[in-house]
């Protein structure tokens, strides 16, 4: 039987594992060995992790988990993170619970436009090297091109070259860096091959062209030609918690805000927190994380100071939340096709492509960041932190089953969160019930 697929799942925090997963196959149509690919009790091959990395000795893993709630543009996605840090996953569940019931995330994600950069020295005069380059455009883009027919022929492919002159006074006769740019569509790949495969392949034509040297052929993890964008709208209602109106949560919301687009001491912790919830998303569904991070980040610079990746406003009543980042994805090639756990996480995912995954990827880092700066304006984060940390530390001194949950309220409501702790409260039980609450009778 299967079920009628929705990401508002009540409850699924409390199931046991096992029965969550059974949920997920039933509700995604997942074979046993998907669903066993998600438990992780049937990982990566280590045959395949021997192709994929060099010296490798295993497999290393990490924990997955299921961001829920999540509805951008009117569709439901349930989303696989794969993170070590707690509350990243329910903060993401939490703040999208909240986003639906205002409507839902709105995004939009630009075309898959990557840059190619080729760097040209020893060129003579730059303005005339320029000149020459652009008036054989045409050839530099068919030379890219013959690299992927398949990729042009498929409406992809080297679209445009720009010239940029660069000052870099301290080159061997102070001349400025002349750098070539392929602007390519690499549709649903991330593109990093194909790429850098067209930027070596022109290299020849460009130095003949500019009678210079070529040096660095390389992709650009700027990748501000693919941006995706998210918002969301809440009413202010919505908002209310820990005792407090939705004003005043909205109001330190907004004040977080203010304070990232600030200062870059803030922003940097502020984009640490979208992107918890980002990086995650992109580990499970086996994308190049570093890039996305590189990108991120050089674009948070692209004014020439630091600014945050999203910002929060107060509009007509509302808690208005916008994003924007580069998000070089793909939904083909890497470990999207030989990992058999990223084939698992893409299948709950259901993306039908690299722009759609760019959206809800976008959406999921605003949510973490609503959720984060909730609580940092109004009664911080250590309390929630502290709930969880508490249910380690009860595993950590011997707890199981039902009452790691039992010994971390205890330790949460002692207001010592300590293995210690946890432990004198467990040697602190009738002796059948410490053989239960240790898993030893
Ligand atoms: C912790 O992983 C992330 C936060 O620091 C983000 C933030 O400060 O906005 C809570």
């Amino acid at each position: 039987m299967h079920e009628l697929m929705t990401s508002r799942l009540s409850g699924f925090h409390k199931l046991p594992m096992s029965e969550r997963v059974a949920k997920l196959q039933r509700m995604m149509r997942l074979s046993t060995e998907e669903a066993s690919q998600l438990e992780g009790t049937d990982g990566l091959p280590p045959e395949t992790a021997n192709q994929m990395i060099e010296n490798a000795v295993g497999v290393f893993h990490l924990p997955l988990g299921m961001g829920l709630n999540m509805t951008v543009n009117g569709k439901d996605y349930i989303v696989p993170m794969a993170v070590e840090e707690p509350s990243v996953v329910a903060a993401v569940s939490f703040a999208a619970k909240i986003v639906r019931e205002a409507g839902g995330f709105t995004a939009d994600s630009d075309d898959a436009l990557m840059i190619g950069q080729v760097q040209v020295t020893r060129y003579g005069e730059p303005e005339a090297a320029k000149a020459k380059l652009l008036a054989h455009k045409e050839q530099i883009l068919a030379l890219a091109n013959s690299f992927h027919p398949a990729m042009q022929k498929r409406g992809g492919g080297a679209k445009d070259i720009e010239v940029r002159i660069l000052p870099a006074p301290e080159g061997p006769r102070g001349e400025p860096l002349l750098v070539l740019h392929l602007v390519i569509d690499t549709q649903e790949a991330m593109g990093a091959n194909l790429i850098n495969t067209m930027a070596e392949g022109v290299a020849p034509m460009v130095e003949e062209l500019t009678g210079g040297k070529v040096y660095l052929r390389i992709l650009s993890n700027l990748a501000d030609r693919r941006l995706a964008r998210s918002t969301c709208r809440i009413p202010l209602e919505l908002l209310a918690d820990f005792d407090m109106p939705g004003e005043a949560i909205a109001e330190g919301i907004a004040q977080a805000s203010r304070f990232a687009v600030a200062d870059p001491y803030r922003a940097a912790t502020h984009n640490k927190g979208v992107m918890n919830g980002i990086d995650s998303m992109a580990i499970a569904t086996g994308q190049d994380w570093r890039a996305i991070e590189a990108g991120a980040h050089a674009y948070a610079c692209r004014d020439g100071r630091y600014q945050p990746l999203s910002t929060w406003m107060l509009e007509e009543g509302h808690l208005v939340g916008r994003i924007e980042l580069p998000l070089a994805l793909g939904t083909v090639g890497g470990p999207v096709k030989i990992h058999p756990g990223v084939q698992a996480a893409m299948k709950i995912l259901r993306v039908g492509s690299a722009r759609e995954l760019a959206m809800v990827m976008a959406s999921v880092g605003l949510a973490q960041n609503l959720a984060a700066l909730r609580a940092l304006g109004s009664v911080g984060i250590q309390k929630g932190h502290m709930a969880l940390h508490a249910r380690c530390v009860a595993v950590t001194a011997g707890a199981r089953g039902d009452w790691v949950e039992k010994v971390a309220n205890l330790l949460v409501l002692h207001g010592h969160v300590k293995v210690e702790k946890a432990k004198e409260i467990l040697e602190s039980l009738r002796p059948e019930e410490f053989a239960a609450a240790t898993g030893t009778g």
